[in-house]
């Protein structure tokens, strides 16, 4: 959550900043500021609103420097008003941060800063615990005060009379940063840095890095210098815009099928599942007793089909756990309990913590994550990456959609690893993954169809959604997509509770979408959606194109999906909801990649 960035060099800091604050807008978007160091002080321009508003402002003040910080903000101590957006400042001390500091009040107590400070933010209370200790040596007064400091942070700062300078401390919320051409540069993720430069560096947890316009020194905690290691983007550069698309949400939709492919090919050797470039050996699935999931939104969800795939095809017991419980729910996993962490960003903090825990009770753990490097995947004794690219919209689509992928994958190698099922099974499976991407353009071919289709559930103020088995995990998916970028209430219900309570609430016109693709549950799910329809429900149904339905039956709306064996059906179903959810976001006029109060990584509890 919040964005961050930082640049020191030739160029103007100010036009560099605006840039990329746009490109991490998708963290936070509440208010948004930078800070220009110039002359042994700092220039200031913030307020509430998008960056838009801020490039508003910035056209009025003309701020120049070549030295500045910027951030976007989401908003958690302290209200959204413009004293609490950030860059903040006290004495010398110019700072942005990003996380909680949790010990806050003791920090304003103990330095006397009641009544000193002008916002409500726990960041300022950092930028004065700095100013405390600051007597003339950054690294010193950053040491000090981190060592003062619980909670998560990534702190920029610029001091007022270190000219030029921008210097970076961190723990848990994540800070990355790069040399480019004209200067150097820091950022909350890589995708504000890729515009200059596809090599950067993580910075580990406390440990300071210097910005100059000339380079970047690391030092730890203790003074001492040390070496930076490099890493390069491996995506396309050229895939971080719009490419020609209204919003990122529909240009990450299109781009499955390709995303998709890059997931799964590289992990596929003589038609067999292959995860030796991850270096994760067979006896990490053979040996595991059970298997617990921990994730948090879509990954969860993700994580939901994992678990219908896994416990169907291997017969092992997996829980999926939503990592905000997991701490709550005294969790009991072991040495014969792998882990398997998924996260788009890599950052999200609950799922850090749950699996930092299982990894100290001995659970040997596997990550799937999308951004290379995240501390998700540091953490894990494994990690596949999901070759998605960078998703930007709020709402997250081909990184679910390459979750599932691998999880397809991780199913096929743990029955090669136990040795569950004969080459002819294990080569079908792989066959029919592979055709997914294929499957997936016929039904992106198919978009003004769905467009239609979401026109007739425009104006709903609640949609349910039913299903039974796969068909409802994914339902949870859509529903969730439908209310986070429409604001329609929407609930997946798995079709057998209905009659349980929640049939109540079916009248005529209740709008209800069905998912039907599992031959052994259809006549189930028929039945109830036969039992909605008759209390006057108007369904849209989704199902396999040569399903036969009775005569007379009446579908005042219905898709035909195209053909796969059952357990793949879930990646069609997928990318039609979830274009669904983006038509009703556009038809209504709604920011689509920024719906109200979300951000994308969420790096606070
Ligand atoms: C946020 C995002 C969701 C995402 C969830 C987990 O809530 O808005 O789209 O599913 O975090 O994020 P992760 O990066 O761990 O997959």
């Amino acid at each position: 959550m919040c964005g961050i960035i930082g640049y020191t060099g030739k160029g103007r800091a100010e036009k560099i900043m605006l840039d990329a604050l746009e490109l991490l807008e998708y963290r936070g978007y509440d208010s948004a500021g930078i800070a220009l160091l110039k002359g042994g002080s700092a220039q200031i321009v913030k307020g509430t609103g998008r960056v838009r508003d801020l490039r508003k402002l910035c056209a009025d003040q003309k701020p120049e420097g070549t030295c500045g910080i910027g951030h976007t903000r989401w908003a958690t101590h302290g209200g959204v008003c413009d004293a609490n957006a950030h860059p903040h400042r006290f004495g010398h001390i110019t700072l942005i941060h990003n996380g909680i500091i949790e010990n806050y009040r003791e920090l304003t107590e103990k330095y006397g800063l009641e009544g000193r400070l002008k916002s409500e933010t726990d960041s300022e209370v950092a930028a004065a615990v700095l100013e405390h200790f600051y007597t003339g040596d950054p690294y010193s007064a950053i040491r000090r005060t981190v060592l003062k400091l619980k909670g998560t942070f990534a702190l920029a700062i610029m001091f007022d009379d270190q000219p030029d300078k921008i210097f970076a401390v961190r723990n848990v919320s994540p800070i990355v940063a790069a040399v480019t051409p004209g200067g150097a540069i820091l950022s909350s993720d890589v995708a504000a840095i890729v515009p200059y430069t596809a090599v950067y560096f993580v910075l580990p947890e406390f440990h300071v890095a210097c910005l100059k316009p000339d380079g970047i020194e690391m030092y730890d905690l203790s003074g001492d210098r040390e070496e930076i290691e490099w890493l390069k983007v491996d995506w396309d550069v050229t895939r971080s815009g719009k490419g020609g698309y209204p919003f990122y949400m529909e240009k990450e939709i299109m781009e499955q099928p390709q995303v998709i492919e890059e997931t799964i090919r590289p992990r596929i050797k003589d038609n067999m599942p292959d995860f030796s470039s991850e270096g994760i050996p067979d006896k990490v699935f053979s040996a595991c007793q059970r298997i617990c999931v921990i994730a948090c939104g879509t990954a969860m969800h993700a994580g939901l089909v994992g678990k219908s795939l896994i416990q169907a095809m291997i017969g092992i017991h997996v829980d999926v756990v939503m990592a905000s419980e997991f701490m709550y729910n005294d969790p009991v996993v072991d040495k014969d309990t792998l882990v398997i962490a998924i996260s788009q960003s890599g950052e999200t903090i609950d799922t850090l913590e749950a699996l930092k825990f299982a990894r100290k009770c001995g659970s040997p753990s596997i990550s799937i994550v999308n951004v290379k490097g995240a501390s998700i995947a540091r953490e894990s004794e494994y990690v596949i990456y999901t070759n998605a690219g960078p998703e930007i919209a709020v709402a997250s689509t081909k990184a679910y959609t390459t979750q599932l992928a691998v999880l397809y994958l991780v199913t096929a190698r743990m029955a090669v690893a136990r040795g569950l099922w004969g080459s002819e099974k294990i080569r079908n499976f792989i066959k029919e993954l592979l055709r997914v991407p294929e499957v997936m353009k016929k039904i992106l071919d198919t978009k003004d169809e769905i467009h239609r289709l979401a026109g007739t559930i425009l104006n709903a103020r609640d949609v349910f959604m039913i299903g039974r088995g796969l068909d409802y995990s994914i339902l949870l998916e859509g529903s969730l997509k439908l209310k986070e970028v429409s604001y329609i209430h929407s609930e997946a219900y798995a079709s057998g509770e209905l009659k349980h309570g929640t049939i109540a609430l079916i009248t005529e016109d209740t709008p209800v979408i069905a998912v039907v693709t599992q031959e052994k549950l259809k006549s189930k799910e028929l039945s109830n959606i036969r039992e909605v329809q008759s209390r006057g429900a108007r369904v849209l149904l989704l199902i396999k194109e040569n399903e036969t339905l009775d005569e007379g039956e009446k579908w005042s709306c219905i898709y035909r999906l195209p053909q796969m064996e059952d357990p793949f059906m879930v990646m069609p179903a997928s990318i039609v909801l979830q274009l669904i959810a983006y038509y009703v976001s556009l038809d209504k006029g709604l920011d689509v990649d920024k719906p109200r109060n979300l951000a994308k990584v969420v790096t606070v509890e």
